[in-house]
């Protein structure tokens, strides 16, 4: 997708402004995790960047290729997710991995890496490299948030939270940003230092009390809206049931088919993806043994409002969000520039000869 003559005109003058603070072509801009999160960047210009970069995608106003994988380990993954949105003037490609089996084997390493290479699309030179895993940790949450702010009723007093790792601390600290109404936050995890950990980093920050769920049985039947996100694994074995879901409630998948029986997407009354054609990749590749429900729309088409939004309270409404590269661009393009003004990070030189070409 190249870029319209305003849009070109835009990028010229913010490009400009960049050259103020960088040797484009011959430095790069650094940034480690630290870096990312001292910008200061907050949970609602995450929510909105991300919900930003998801109508982008549905409406087609950007580039972004489903993600493709490699599988090193058991249930591994490594996705490569570039993106080019001229609307912004930002490009660049996510390169993010989950390894659950890092917590057996390599216990001092987090399941989840990610970088992102961030690109000057008029040239194509490096801007920035900087490590995604913050910006992964709460872009993640920020598309769930978006499906709840367009697909739940916001009057909810019950939320739950599937999985205890590292997505399930970051979408409990910032569920309170749409969900306002909150009373009490159900937790499950296999592990119980895992609900203690959430509890003990999340409660100081929601009002709603955290409470550990005594089976993930009683925080299905208890929680209006549910965001899950448990390993992904090839051949799901799905332990919540059909009959413990209800109308009404709002389920959130961050981690495809993994968490719910077949049945309950069946019949669900709508069925949102974050991507028709990353969903129908993954199809293919096998993640949905007993194939794909059928799509209401996409979550960023949901937020548009182009297809059908609930009908009523007592709708059963799911998402199956898996990430897009689109929220990711668009929430490095915030970081970058903020951090590039704030004397953020590290410059490193590229070594890109301009001689004799
Ligand atoms: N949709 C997206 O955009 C996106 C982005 C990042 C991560 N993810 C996915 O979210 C999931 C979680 O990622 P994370 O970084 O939080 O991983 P994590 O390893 O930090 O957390 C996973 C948690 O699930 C628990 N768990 C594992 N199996 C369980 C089971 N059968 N029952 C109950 N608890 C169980 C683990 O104990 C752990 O606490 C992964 O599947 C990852 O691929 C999705």
């Amino acid at each position: 997708m190249v870029y319209t003559k305003e849009q070109m005109d835009k990028a010229l003058a913010l490009r400009e402004e960049f050259k103020k603070y960088l040797n484009i072509g011959q430095e790069f801009l650094y940034l480690s995790e630290q870096d990312c999160m001292d910008t200061g960047t907050t949970d609602m210009e995450i929510i909105d960047a991300t919900e930003q970069g998801m109508i982008g995608y549905s409406l087609k106003q950007l580039e972004m290729p489903a993600k493709i994988g490699i599988h090193p380990m058991p249930d591994s993954l490594m996705h490569a997710m570039p993106a080019n949105l001229p609307e912004q003037y930002a490009c660049g490609i996510k390169w993010g991995s989950n390894f659950p089996t890092n917590k057996a084997q390599f216990p001092d390493c987090i399941p989840t890496n990610c970088q992102i290479l961030y690109n000057d699309a008029l040239t194509g030179h490096l801007l920035s490299m900087m490590d995604a895993s913050w910006i992964t940790k709460v872009r993640t949450p920020a598309t769930a948030l978006v499906s709840i702010k367009h697909g739940a009723n916001l009057d909810a007093k019950t939320f739950g939270m599937i999985g205890c790792g590292i997505q399930g601390r970051a979408n409990v600290k910032m569920v309170e940003n749409i969900l306002k109404d909150l009373e009490t936050i159900y937790v499950f995890d296999m592990f119980d230092a895992a609900m203690d950990a959430l509890i003990a980093e999340a409660q100081p920050l929601v009002k709603a009390k955290i409470v550990k769920a005594e089976s993930l049985e009683q925080l299905v039947r208890s929680s209006n809206v549910i965001v899950s996100a448990l390993p992904i694994v090839h051949s799901p074995n799905p332990p919540v049931k059909a009959e413990w879901v209800s109308k009404g409630q709002t389920l959130v998948c961050l981690d495809c088919h993994t968490v719910y029986e077949d049945a309950v997407y069946k019949a669900a009354d709508k069925y949102y993806v974050d991507s028709r054609e990353q969903h129908e990749l993954l199809e293919g590749y096998g993640y949905y043994p007993q194939g794909l429900p059928v799509i209401t729309g996409e979550t960023g088409e949901l937020a548009a409002g182009v297809v059908p939004k609930r009908e009523s309270p007592d709708e059963l409404v799911v998402f199956n969000n898996v990430g897009m590269a689109s929220e990711d661009m668009m929430c490095a393009k915030i970081i970058f520039e903020r951090a590039l003004k704030m004397g953020l990070g590290k410059k490193l030189p590229l070594w890109t000869s301009t001689k004799g070409l």
